[in-house]
């Protein structure tokens, strides 16, 4: 797991070709660091690779909530078309950020194309938590990440901590690479 520091992380993220080399590996090696990460969404660029491939794995969180039984998505070439107006607040975390947990705002819904891992392509809006998981795993896309949209005054508060985890100061439980 690549960690707040790395300049991949940072990098605008690029569509790929459908011929794209070892294509259905990289999705299992993802769907693997997820699971063993205990995270419910993975952005290629978490694993050292600046393309747009998201896995999404609600499955593992099915046991309290039950319509997400089976819920194991990729997401090739994902792009967010439009959004809702309305914002909704909620608690978010992120495996390259591990020990930090803040409050984001984001819209309900989100209108997005893809392709999944058969390479079909989809057009279709996403709303609740699926919204919350895609967006901020899209944001990743695009080089942001959470706590680039806490506001102002927890940013200032989060500010020691984040210096302090691109100098390798953090723990997680998972195999991680930090910017040192
Ligand atoms: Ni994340």
């Amino acid at each position: 797991m690549y960690i707040f520091g790395q300049s991949v992380l940072r990098k605008q993220a690029e569509d790929i070709p459908t011929d794209y080399p070892n294509l259905q590996e990289l999705i299992a090696n993802m769907f693997e660091t997820l699971k063993n990460a205990e995270g419910v969404g993975l952005a290629a660029p978490q694993v050292g690779l600046p393309i747009r491939v998201v896995v999404v794995d609600l499955d593992c969180i099915s046991e309290d909530e039950p319509q997400y039984k089976g819920f194991l998505k990729t997401f090739i070439n994902g792009h967010i078309i439009e959004t809702s107006d309305d914002l909704v607040s909620m608690e978010e975390g992120c495996l390259s950020i591990p020990g930090i947990h803040e409050n984001v705002k984001r819209p309900s819904r989100v209108h997005i194309k893809y392709l999944d891992e058969n390479l079909t392509p989809h057009d279709e809006w996403v709303e609740g938590f699926v919204a919350r998981v895609i967006q901020h795993e899209f944001d990743h896309l695009e080089g942001k990440m959470f706590v680039d949209r806490v506001s102002p005054l927890r940013k200032q508060l989060l500010k020691k901590k984040l210096i302090g985890m691109t100098k390798g100061k953090f723990s997680c439980h998972y195999k991680a690479k930090p910017n040192h």
